[in-house]
């Protein structure tokens, strides 16, 4: 989702992005392609992540697990949610004037009636839509500016205890299966 403003997050480094989730597998990824666009970035992820998701290069975190971004009440450019724990209600007076908020959630309802009732827009569906945006991705990750986050690695008899531990919501970037 953040490659469909690609071309407005290239003229605007000042943008500052909210980036929920930011320790998950789309959330790192998140956070590193915006910050390859110049974006300021700061992520929401909980304790035992902060230091990873530093480490991805977000100039700031918020630890969900001890305060809500809510409560600052700091205003962004682009609040992107990158595992569906929140809603543009909950989220819409954080963001500014002409803010976009994205998400990995399906809310058909309310995307329709935003744009009658706001000048806040929501962003919902899949990521990549054209081979220009894949081959983007490739060179991203062939030339090291993007890494993905490996967290465990299960061989491929236990696939089943892989999807056990996914399920639980609580993964660090990715886990692979090896053939
Ligand atoms: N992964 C893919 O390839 C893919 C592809 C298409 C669509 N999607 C969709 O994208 C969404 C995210 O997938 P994902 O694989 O990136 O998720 P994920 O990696 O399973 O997300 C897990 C991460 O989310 C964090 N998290 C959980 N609750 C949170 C909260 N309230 N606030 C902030 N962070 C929180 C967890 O951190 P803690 O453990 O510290 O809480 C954990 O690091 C899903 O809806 C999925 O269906 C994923």
């Amino acid at each position: 989702m953040l490659l469909q403003l690609d071309l407005e997050i290239v003229k605007c480094v000042d943008l500052h992005i909210l980036i929920i989730g930011a320790s998950g597998c789309v959330g790192t990824f998140a956070v590193q392609i915006a910050k390859h666009f110049g974006a300021n970035v700061t992520g929401v992820c909980s304790t035992t992540n902060l230091e990873m998701v530093e480490a991805l290069g977000a100039d700031q975190v918020i630890d969900y697990t001890k305060k809500d971004f809510i409560q600052d009440g700091e205003t962004f450019d682009i609040i992107f949610d990158a595992v569906g724990k929140t809603t543009f209600s909950h989220c819409h007076l954080a963001l500014k004037k002409k803010g976009v908020y994205l998400t990995v959630d399906w809310p058909i309802l309310q995307a329709l009636w935003i744009p009658l009732v706001s000048s806040k827009k929501l962003i919902f569906g899949s990521a990549v839509q054209n081979k220009r945006d894949l081959l983007f991705l490739k060179e991203l990750v062939e030339k090291r500016k993007i890494k993905p986050i490996i967290d465990r690695t299960y061989p491929l008899e236990q696939t089943a205890d892989a999807h056990n531990y996914v399920e639980k919501g609580h993964k660090r970037g990715n886990v692979v299966i090896t053939i």
